[in-house]
């Protein structure tokens, strides 16, 4: 093994070396899971316009046809824990592959609106399950020392696939002239929802290239694979590796068997408040209105009076401050640990809503020619709107976005990590149903008092993490809890 592809473990490992090429090369596949989840969920920001005049579905019938699917992904979600525990990692990734291709080319080419919607919806359970499969089978396979750095991967893939998702939109409907022209016979939202597949088939060909997490095989009493893998993944000499699956199988001998909800909130296993805690964030990350930026950032800065093309510019500007902070986390949450990283990631939140929502609050609203209120912001206070929300993204890109889904996969004890996990995931799902389907009309009501409101969000974001979040980094899994 050559150095440059190992490191040494975490004080205790001894000379316990791991194979950090190998493990990086996992991660990737199983981040794919998150690429997709960011295509997917972010993809609809282009067709959703050409839909809507299509289908003639209105405004209701619009939120509807983007919201849905955030409720898919929140059932796919809360059955995807229980399913990892009964099928394996790998095969619930499988089923996220399939789902993913299904969903996208039933989408692209629907028989109505409501078989649309449906495939939609299918799509969304994909996205809810790679959304608990792939940080939970990464931070299974990462060496305690880079965990963290691997885990934030997982997010880095998330926004690469917001981010291409939008260029991919605006490749199509520049070339079409719109998203309703046509290309080699087919129109563009078409293409946008389509091409989704490729990725989609790309995962479910990764995944034969993965092992099983070994924390899954010592469940099932693999142990020969299980020791193969570890000492592959972790280094370490025969001990060392025992050791380490006796750690596992301790900590899952208390509870070999599927955890159910029900049990999760029972007193006996003891592990409610950290499930609580996990929920919090989950929904936390949600309710400061990360979401309303990347599904509706076009409408947002048309409202205050930008023009379309230069929304969708900013648009693309705040796709990518999200990749450059997302990196900024991987570079330090080994170093300065999540708990700080999150306290200065809500302050800079709070700071930057509360200055964008002062802004909008001086936005001039006039009457058109049609009787529609038309509010503009003017000179100086645009430009501060401007800044301050995408200050916003860059703050919430290094802390909240990817120490959310990196805490959530670690905050939990072995015997029960895959079902809290999808807890937490299905309520991170709920709340961001509950804050974009809401976002239209709030924002129509009052822009600067919604936008108060996420600051709100993000000044209890911090109160909730200085209270009840405890330091996981260098933690190994089976320390957990
Ligand atoms: C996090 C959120 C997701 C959001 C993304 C933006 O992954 O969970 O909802 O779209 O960050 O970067």
């Amino acid at each position: 093994m050559a150095s440059s592809d190992t490191v040494y473990g975490g004080p205790g490992s001894g000379a316990a070396r791991a194979d950090i090429g190998h493990a990086v090369m996992f991660a990737s596949a199983a981040a794919l899971g998150g690429f997709l989840f960011g295509y997917d969920t972010a993809v609809i920001n282009g067709a959703v316009g050409a839909i809507r005049d299509k289908y003639d579905i209105g405004a209701g019938g619009t939120g509807l046809t983007v919201s849905l699917t955030l409720l898919g992904a929140a059932l796919g979600a809360w059955i995807a824990g229980s399913l990892a525990d009964r099928l394996g990692r790998i095969k619930v990734m499988r089923i996220a592959a399939v789902l993913f291709i299904v969903g996208a080319i039933g989408s692209a080419f629907p028989f109505s609106v409501y078989d649309l919607t449906a495939w939609r919806v299918l799509g969304g359970v994909a996205v809810g399950f790679a959304s608990v499969i792939a940080p939970a089978y990464i931070a299974e396979i990462s060496p305690a020392a880079i965990r963290g750095r691997l885990g934030s991967m997982y997010q880095l893939a998330i926004v690469l696939g917001i981010a291409i998702s939008q260029l991919v939109n605006y490749a199509l409907s520049s070339n079409a002239g719109g998203a309703r022209g046509t290309l080699a016979g087919v129109e563009a939202w078409q293409w946008m929802l389509a091409l989704e597949a490729v990725p989609a088939l790309l995962y479910l060909l990764m995944t034969f290239t993965i092992p099983e997490s070994p924390r899954f095989l010592v469940a099932r009493g693999r142990d020969d694979e299980a020791r193969t893998i570890i000492s592959g993944l972790e280094g370490g000499d025969h001990d060392a590796v025992t050791s380490r699956m006796d750690e596992i199988r301790a900590s899952l001998s208390e509870h070999r068997t599927k955890t159910s909800v029900r049990e999760l909130f029972s007193k006996p296993l003891g592990v409610a408040p950290l499930v609580w805690v996990g929920i919090a964030l989950a929904a936390l990350q949600q309710f400061v209105g990360i979401n309303v930026i990347f599904y509706y950032s076009s409408t947002l800065w048309q409202a205050v009076g930008y023009g379309e093309d230069r929304a969708l510019f900013i648009s693309v500007v705040s796709a990518l401050v999200n990749i450059v902070g997302t990196f900024v986390a991987i570079a330090v949450i080994d170093r300065i640990g999540r708990k700080p990283l999150l306290l200065i990631g809500s302050v800079g939140m709070a700071v930057s809503l509360a200055t964008a929502a002062v802004c909008f609050h001086s936005a001039v609203v006039t009457t058109n020619d049609i009787g529609e209120s038309v509010a503009t912001l003017e000179g100086t206070n645009g430009t501060v709107a401007l800044i301050a929300a995408n200050a916003f993204v860059f703050f919430f890109a290094f802390s909240w976005g990817p120490v959310v889904w990196v805490l959530i996969s670690e905050l939990f004890p072995n015997r029960v990590r895959a079902a809290a996990v999808g807890i937490a995931t299905a309520a991170n799902w709920v709340a961001n149903f509950l804050v974009s389907s809401t976002f239209p009309a709030l924002a129509n009501w009052n822009l600067s008092v919604t936008y108060g409101g996420y600051a709100v969000m993000a000044a209890i974001s911090f109160v909730v993490v200085w209270r009840f979040v405890s330091e996981t980094r260098g933690r190994t899994l089976e320390a957990a809890g």
